[in-house]
């Protein structure tokens, strides 16, 4: 197929366009940079443009022929989007509404889009099913959901097909150490802990011990990017006019945030300093999804399903790059 990968620059975006390739696919990478980086992008596959360029992204469907879009564009900073709503309205939900339009334009009609666990919001019970209500706790939750409907209805008038994929925590990165997370600011967990393996940062704070949890620690379900890159193929194979997947992407298993860092411990060989804070505002304790319905839908599941060996991947990227893409673009 002629794929479409927005953000196919970014962390999530380039595996899965990584894997595209390598399975014959034509696939064209649409990303503005902001986050993305050129050396994440498969050579001469890059276009560089915005979401809100409804003319650059129609032309670029209809020059391509385009067959399919995955949609991983996105703003992604749930603190920033509490405090800068706006932008996260106008880039996630303007942005994609931009590419819907586009796709219309040129009769494409076939999108598989990242959404988030962070739909759910505070959720009743784990592990979280996709029938469970969606009620997000910040904008960049809210921005996600919308496009969700968005699609729903489109697909119900215009006869679209779409998969709209809810991830938990992206972790690791390629296995051949090539293309892995960087992200600036960094905020997410296993990478911040591994600066402080590489000497980067002294310590790494442990945002609440004394949660509902068995160790006092928040609850996340760590999934591999190339499980992910994987769980987006076997949508595209499945979307036809009509096509609604709305599914969860995780392992269904959860850790800790002690476990992490013994993880992050025992593959570095660093002892990794850790002290605690108060609880990160909006972070609930447990995430964990019940990813059966993507088993039952795509025939996906999981295949990193411990902590170890997801971390061991992302510290052969950190420590292969420690500048991240820095000395790549
Ligand atoms: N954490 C720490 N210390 C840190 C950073 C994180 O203890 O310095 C904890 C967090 O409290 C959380 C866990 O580690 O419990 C993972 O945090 P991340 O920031 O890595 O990931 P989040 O779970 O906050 O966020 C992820 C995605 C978001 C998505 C969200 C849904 O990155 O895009 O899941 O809840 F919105």
């Amino acid at each position: 197929m002629n794929v479409l990968v927005t953000g196919g620059a970014g962390y999530v975006g380039s595996h899965a366009a990584k894997l595209l390739a390598r399975e014959g696919h034509e696939l064209w990478i649409y990303d503005n940079l902001v986050f993305g980086h050129r050396g994440a992008a498969p050579a001469g596959r890059l276009i560089e443009g915005d979401l809100l360029d409804f003319d650059k992204l129609a032309g670029v469907l209809r020059e391509k022929e385009i067959d399919a879009v995955m949609h991983f564009a996105a703003f992604a900073y749930v603190g920033e989007s509490v405090t800068d709503p706006a932008k996260y309205y106008r880039n996630n939900v303007l942005g994609t509404l931009s590419l819907m339009e586009a796709m219309r334009a040129t009769g494409v009609s076939k999108i598989v889009f990242s959404s988030t666990c962070a739909t759910y919001g505070e959720p009743d019970s784990v592990p979280i099913r996709e029938t469970q209500p969606q009620r997000p706790i910040n904008p960049y939750g809210f921005t996600k959901l919308v496009i969700e409907h968005a699609l729903a209805d489109y697909t119900r008038a215009y006869g679209w097909g779409y998969a709209a994929l809810r991830y938990f925590n992206a972790a690791g990165a390629s296995a051949d150490g090539d293309i892995g997370e960087d992200h600036d600011p960094e905020t997410h967990l296993i990478p911040l802990i591994l600066q402080v393996a590489l000497g980067q940062r002294e310590k790494v704070t442990i945002f609440g011990d004394r949660l509902p949890t068995p160790d006092g620690t928040c609850i996340r379900d760590y999934i591999h990017v190339d499980d992910l890159a994987t769980a987006h193929l076997a949508a595209l194979g499945k979307l036809e006019k009509g096509t609604e997947l709305k599914l969860n992407l995780g392992t269904g298993r959860g850790t800790s945030v002690r476990e992490v860092i013994d993880a992050c411990r025992e593959v570095t060989g660093h002892p990794i300093p850790a002290d605690v804070a108060g609880p990160r505002a909006g972070d609930p304790p447990s995430l964990v999804a019940d990813p059966s319905s993507a088993l039952q839908a795509l025939g996906w599941k999981a295949k990193f399903t411990e902590i170890r060996p997801i971390v061991e991947s992302a510290w052969k990227w950190h420590k292969a790059h420690p500048k991240g893409y820095g000395d790549r673009g």
